[in-house]
């Protein structure tokens, strides 16, 4: 089977700072991937390579088997990539209506019941402004927009941070229900670890920009040594 992704040796950073060192990394269409580490390990660099949006240094980025390392980040977007940003890129100043037609993509409007069926908050709260919108809220109208565009493989970076505990339930809830409905791939990036860890079942670990471990996720939640030394949390699995 091809791999819908595949980073071969992947170096990479921002102008004359790598942030990233060979990094070999691949996941199957449908496949699930968390990516964990600690916090300036290059998670985020990782997610912005396969997307276009940082500077490769060496290697290749491969998707359903083209290399797309020259590719622009809009092909990528045209291509099935998914991107939701760490910083929740949603415009603040637009209704959550609004925001989600940005995503369309040039599919009809009805597609907007995709996204309120996957998040009826965001049913409720049509007509809100984005500043309005909690934390919680403004994560699930940044998926939600991506998710219009109809990816196949899509990239989450800690759509967890910072969220109440029963948010998160609700996120990781959707999650599930997307990848098993659409058979979206995903790759996860999430420093809660227990979260990330049962959503996938493969998990790669990265320090200081290289992949120091790629484990089945099970026998990973219950290394807390590993879990210790590499994302300093004792898993409770
Ligand atoms: N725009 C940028 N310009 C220059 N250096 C950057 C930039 N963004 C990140 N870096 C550096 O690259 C390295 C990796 O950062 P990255 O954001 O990928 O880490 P991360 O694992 O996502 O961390 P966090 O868990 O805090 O989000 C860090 O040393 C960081 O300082
Ligand atoms: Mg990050």
């Amino acid at each position: 089977m091809t791999h819908l992704l595949h980073l071969d040796k992947l170096s990479a950073g921002y102008g004359a700072i790598q942030a990233l060192h060979g990094v070999n990394l691949s996941l199957n269409p449908s496949g699930r991937l968390a990516l964990i580490g600690r916090n300036g390990v290059g998670k985020t660099t990782l997610l912005k390579a396969v997307m276009g949006l940082a500077d490769v240094k060496a290697g290749r980025v491969y998707f359903d088997g083209q290399d797309i390392t020259l590719w622009s980040p809009r092909e990528r977007a045209r291509a099935g990539l998914g991107y939701v940003p760490q910083t929740r890129d949603i415009f603040p100043s637009l209704t959550v209506e609004e925001n989600l037609v940005t995503g369309l993509k040039g599919r009809p409007r009805s597609a907007l019941d995709e996204a309120y069926a996957l998040f009826p908050r965001l049913a409720e709260r049509r007509q809100n402004g984005g500043q309005q919108l909690s934390g919680g809220e403004q994560q699930m109208l940044s998926v939600a927009r991506t998710l219009l565009g109809k990816p196949r493989l899509l990239l989450l970076d800690e759509p967890l941070e910072g969220l109440a505990p029963i948010i998160c339930i609700e996120l990781m809830r959707a999650f599930e229900h997307l990848a098993q409905e659409t058979g979206v791939a995903v790759l996860l990036v999430e420093q809660k670890v227990d979260d990330a860890l049962r959503f996938a079942p493969r998990a790669v670990v990265l320090e200081r920009g290289e992949v120091v471990l790629e484990s089945d996720s099970e026998a990973l939640g219950q290394r807390s040594d590993l879990l210790e030394r590499y994302v300093g949390v004792a898993g409770a699995h």
